[in-house]
């Protein structure tokens, strides 16, 4: 099975590399942010108090969440739009923290990842927690400037407000206890500052075919 765990912080330009690259491996895609924020959405359509750890968990767990190509899905309910609001990034803090969540969301990707013979699988703990023996494992990272850049670029905005709101959800990420946002060990750092998304995948596939070689008996005998 083939894995390729791609986390780092929010707007570091993961969705868009990581779709493009599954594409170039011939891989699936997984957004496991998009299974956080569906459970959000979810909870907050049938009224469940979002910080109700239990509830949540509950619900979580008695629901089918669908991630992919056609959208995604919450008991065959479409929450594809519905997960990019504001008001779901804002809200979704809490049930990224509820560990029972995370526990269920985590064998859901595992489940995902058998099912489809792998993938390259994106969000925050993916190569730390859910795939620490991936075959690869890329921290994607930016500078929060250039982040916040990029955010104002494809959905308008001042730089100043989403850089302060991108350094927010950075120290939410990277403080909660279950699965927090932290490079793996194993893995390797890719700073992304200046470079196109061409150019990032192009650096990663030269890192998984390093790795490869290095697996490869032959490469030491430089043959
Ligand atoms: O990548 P994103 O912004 O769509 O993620 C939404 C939220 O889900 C984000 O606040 C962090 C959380 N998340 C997580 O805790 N673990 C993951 N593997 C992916 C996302």
């Amino acid at each position: 099975m083939r894995v390729v765990a791609i986390d780092g912080p929010a707007g570091a330009g993961k969705s868009t590399v990581s779709r493009l690259l599954a594409r170039s491996l011939g891989l699936a895609y997984l957004d496991t942010g998009a299974m956080y924020r569906a459970v959000t959405a979810e909870a907050m359509h049938r009224g469940i108090a979002l910080h109700d750890v239990e509830a949540v968990a509950a619900m979580s767990r008695s629901v089918s969440i669908e991630v992919g190509e056609r959208g995604v899905f919450v008991d065959g309910r479409d929450v594809s739009e519905a997960i990019r609001t504001p008001e779901i990034t804002v809200n979704v803090a809490p049930v990224a923290s509820n560990s029972a969540v995370r526990a269920d969301l985590r064998d859901r990707q595992r489940a995902w990842a058998v099912e489809h013979g792998g993938g390259v699988i994106e969000g925050r703990d993916i190569a730390s927690v859910v795939f620490p023996d991936a075959e690869l494992k890329i921290y994607l990272t930016a500078t929060p400037l250039e982040r916040a850049k990029r955010r104002a670029a494809q959905y308008g905005g001042n730089v100043e407000e989403i850089a302060a709101a991108l350094a927010e959800r950075d120290h939410r990420d990277m403080s909660r206890p279950d699965g927090k946002l932290q490079a793996a060990d194993g893995g390797h750092n890719v700073e992304t500052d200046g470079l196109s998304v061409d150019e990032i995948v192009h650096k990663i596939v030269g890192l998984l075919d390093h790795d490869e070689s290095l697996d490869d008996p032959d490469h030491e005998k430089g043959s």
